[in-house]
């Protein structure tokens, strides 16, 4: 187990650093650092961690800006759901974690409080222990992006010897769909499509086919699919890939009738996965993808939100030193 020790004179101050948003808008506009933010209580079955790392997604802008709410949600609020860091204390009920392990995982939903901050409080269920042999930052990268990829890739009945499509191959879930497509699901081939300066990106990670959608209709390819992962949408182009009795699998198209055979998948933050895939992580067999912009300073998560908005981030949006 991997533990830091803490500094024998370590004591949690009651306030932190932390970005919060106190109205909806663009992440440039409504995003403001708190230098005195309290530091959050731990509920039952919580611990505090002293965050090291954190990633974005793109639905931290879409809570920032409003499009996306949660029941029970009121402003102000932290953005951010992945860390990395170290357990400072544990709350009543804690069963597994201790003070001084490195974890990692991502905040399910957290109704104020992200990881956007020095400290946060977060259920022990939805935190692992950090594989050794990864950084703080490359474990903040993964948690979101690997449980969505994971959990979408089983839910479509991957299994070895079957082939699959993943659109959207070079963004943060695509780069770990296909690398868990081939070396955890066992797929005998597996596609991709991105624009044409991240083809050799795709071969790199384990695509045997790598597709241009700048130049090519991956649904015009005469060659089908078993699986279609589809991160980019509309799912009536995704149906268009698949072979007869395969299955279309899409995370951006919720709260819409899909055609047949596409249906829809949202993750939910579970240890259990992030455990069974740490022999794959700690063998390098799958890979954090940083994007190369990365890590961007905790000073300067307003121009990471900027960078992650344009829809071309490579890989993950990390922000890394946290102080
Ligand atoms: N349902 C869930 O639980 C869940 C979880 C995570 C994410 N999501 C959603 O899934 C989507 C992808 O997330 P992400 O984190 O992977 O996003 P991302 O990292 O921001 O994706 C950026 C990548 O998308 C690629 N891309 C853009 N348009 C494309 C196209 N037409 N064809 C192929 N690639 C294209 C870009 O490559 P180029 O520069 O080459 O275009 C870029 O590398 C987002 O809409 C996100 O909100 C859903």
């Amino acid at each position: 187990m991997t533990r830091t020790h803490l500094a024998a004179n370590f004591v949690i101050p009651a306030k932190m650093k932390a970005w919060v948003y106190r109205e909806h808008g663009n992440a440039a506009d409504v995003l403001g650092l708190d230098p005195e933010l309290e530091v959050p209580e731990v509920q039952e079955g919580q611990v505090l961690v002293k965050v090291l790392a954190a990633a974005l997604n793109q639905v931290d802008a879409m809570r920032v800006n409003g499009v996306f709410q949660l029941p029970g949600f009121s402003l102000p609020a932290v953005p951010g759901y992945d860390l990395a860091g170290v357990v400072v204390k544990a709350g009543r009920g804690v069963k597994e974690l201790k003070v001084g392990d490195e974890v990692y995982g991502y905040m399910w939903h957290a109704k104020k409080d992200g990881t956007l901050a020095e400290y946060v409080a977060v259920e022990e269920s939805y935190l692992a222990l950090k594989p050794k042999k990864l950084s703080f930052e490359e474990a903040a990268s993964l948690p979101v992006v690997i449980q969505t990829a994971y959990g979408g890739l089983e839910k479509a009945g991957l299994s070895p010897g079957k082939s699959l499509l993943v659109l959207g191959g070079a963004g943060g879930v695509g780069t770990l769909a296909i690398q868990l497509g081939k070396e955890v699901f066992g797929a005998s081939r597996v596609a991709a499509t991105s624009s044409t300066r991240k083809l050799d990106l795709l071969k790199s990670l384990g695509a045997d086919l790598a597709i241009d959608y700048t130049k090519v209709n991956f649904e015009d390819l005469p060659e089908k699919f078993d699986v279609v992962y589809d991160a980019v949408g509309p799912s009536e182009r995704a149906v268009k890939a698949v072979k007869p009795g395969g299955s279309v699998v899409t995370i951006v198209e919720h709260n819409k009738a899909l055609p047949p055979p596409a249906f829809s998948f949202a993750a939910t933050s579970d240890c259990s996965t992030l455990e069974k895939l740490k022999p794959f992580l700690e063998s390098g067999k799958v890979k954090p993808m940083i994007d190369p912009k990365s890590p961007f300073p905790f000073s300067q998560a307003i121009e990471a939100f900027s960078y992650l908005q344009t829809g071309r981030a490579t890989g993950k949006v990390v922000i890394h030193p946290i102080p």
